[in-house]
């Protein structure tokens, strides 16, 4: 029996996390190829989501085309790229025993689909996992995390074409022969159920791909969940002690009323939200009320009895997640007003304050969430990404983000309590670690960060970076172990300017 826990594991990972096309920039030298990333364009939190996600191939080729790379503000990102040795320091600075970032596919193989790696792409990610590894943290290598070669979608349509799967397992296999004696914990793809809410970005599948979108979009996500298990046992081959886990952008879902049409809709939303894709990947076998789902669709997916044993013989070793927000379901959709969220719009929950781009601040949703993923599947979890998006400006050579601190605050709180439930969690890793390029609108505006980075929507600045408030308090938070939460006494001064 499970014994009574009431503070965190003395062995729990604390970071954060980073992804390589919000982060990096460098998008065209030393042999990287281009990415799907690199043709997303800057929005502002007012366009509209079907705007922003809205990919076809004559607004990818022209994207392609396009040299202006003020266009595309992923492809310079944050310098991360020249800039590492600082930005892993400073991590460390705060106390991280674990930082959690992606390889870039390009930048190894700039169309996906060559033999050999590109050495100069493979020496920096050495270079990166070295520089962490000596500060005593441990790398957590998210496979793909939406930058999927653009080559793969010209070629091939992305991930609804089956060769995908061959062309990702060899990248896999290229990493883990490489890196897998440093990295023990891997994630195979950044939030999986992107099939479902950002489809291009998450599976290269264009909006004119065929007359069946969304039969496009879960065969691609079929072959995504081959491909995790096929790296699965391709990692315990290499390294029996590593770790693969599924990752799956969370939406915890209320109903918005006891109506019990109102609870049959948030349970539904559930199922084909999120556990469509954990119970697919962690229980290895598509679930239950998946048949009725491909129907009710017109969706006719290609699976075989191979790639049936293949999901049952190697399911994830854990679960992971990001949580920024909880949403609320309604029978009837005219019940309640609309808010923005992470990759999908949702009702409003008037119990709940919002952000500036109105994702709905829910700290006790994460305890709710964390109980019923464990009770769900009984593996261990891993929250990789949570924080607060906000426009932090420097004020009298500060950034003063005690909104951010409260925020993380209140979802640490919520962890423990669901720690002494008795749930095992493998680790935390914020998002994000420093200012990045947003993923969904791209701006900077829209800031994560511990560590304010001096560059802006314009595309002006130095790229020096500088410790916000909420660096100096989560350094506070993690040299406890997660006990000590209260504010600073007095405002660190050692800024840098
Ligand atoms: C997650 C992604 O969905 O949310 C990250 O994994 C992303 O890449 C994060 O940055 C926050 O979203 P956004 O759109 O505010 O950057």
């Amino acid at each position: 029996m499970k014994e009574y826990q009431n503070s965190f594991p003395k062995d729990f990972l604390w970071g954060s996390a980073i992804a390589a096309s919000q982060s990096e920039g460098a998008f065209d030298i030393e042999g990287r190829g281009l990415s799907v990333a690199d043709v997303a364009t800057r929005y502002d939190k007012h366009a509209s989501r079907a705007q922003r996600k809205f990919m076809d191939e004559q607004k990818l080729m022209a994207a392609l085309e396009d040299t202006d790379n003020s266009h595309y503000p992923k492809r310079t990102g944050v310098d991360f790229y020249h800039r590492y040795q600082e930005d892993i320091a400073l991590c460390a600075e705060m106390g991280f025993n674990v930082f959690r970032f992606s390889i870039s596919w390009s930048r190894l193989f700039p169309n996906g689909w060559e033999e050999t790696p590109n050495v100069a792409g493979l020496d920096f990610y050495r270079r990166v996992i070295s520089e962490i590894t000596a500060h005593g943290m441990e790398p957590l290598v998210t496979i793909s995390h939406f930058d999927l070669p653009a080559s793969l979608v010209t070629t091939y349509g992305g991930w609804k074409n089956r060769k995908l799967i061959d062309l990702y397992v060899h990248f896999a296999s290229v990493l883990f022969a490489e890196f897998a004696p440093q990295v023990k914990y891997w994630l195979a793809f950044n939030e999986i159920n992107g099939a479902r809410f950002n489809v291009f970005y998450s599976t290269g599948v264009l909006a004119d791909s065929s007359d069946n979108y969304l039969q496009d979009c879960y065969q691609a996500a079929h072959h995504q969940f081959v491909a995790s298990a096929l790296v699965t046992k391709k990692l315990h081959e290499t390294r029996p002690d590593a770790m693969m886990g599924c990752m799956v952008a969370k939406f915890t879902t209320y109903p918005a009323t006891c109506r019990p049409e109102d609870a049959i809709e948030a349970q539904s939303n559930e199922q084909v939200d999120n556990y469509y894709f954990t119970d697919t990947l962690v229980n290895g076998e598509y679930p239950y009320y998946a048949p009725r789902f491909w129907r009710e669709n017109n969706i006719q997916l290609e699976i075989t009895q191979e790639d049936e044993a293949t999901l049952k013989a190697h399911p994830a070793d854990y679960l992971a997640f990001s949580y920024y927000m909880s949403a609320v379901s309604s029978a009837d959709k005219s019940a309640l007003e609309m808010t923005e969220g992470n990759l999908k719009k949702g009702l409003k929950n008037p119990y709940l304050p919002a952000s500036d781009w109105g994702w709905q601040i829910d700290p006790i949703g994460l305890r709710y969430t964390m109980n019923e993923m464990y009770s769900r599947y009984r593996v261990p979890l891993f929250i990789v990404e949570n924080g607060l998006g906000a426009d932090d400006r420097i004020q009298d050579g500060r950034v003063q983000d005690d909104y951010r601190i409260d925020y993380l605050r209140r979802h640490i709180q919520q962890m423990k309590e669901a720690i002494v439930d008795g749930v095992e969690l493998l680790g935390y890793t914020t998002w994000s670690s420093f200012d990045i390029v947003s993923s969904g609108t791209s701006e900077m505006k829209k800031r994560y960060g511990f560590i304010y980075v001096d560059w802006d929507d314009e595309g002006k600045g130095t790229m020096q970076r500088m410790p916000k408030d909420s660096y100096y308090w989560y350094r506070q938070v993690l040299a406890s172990n997660g006990e000590n939460l209260a504010d600073l006494p007095q405002p660190v001064t050692t800024h840098r300017n």
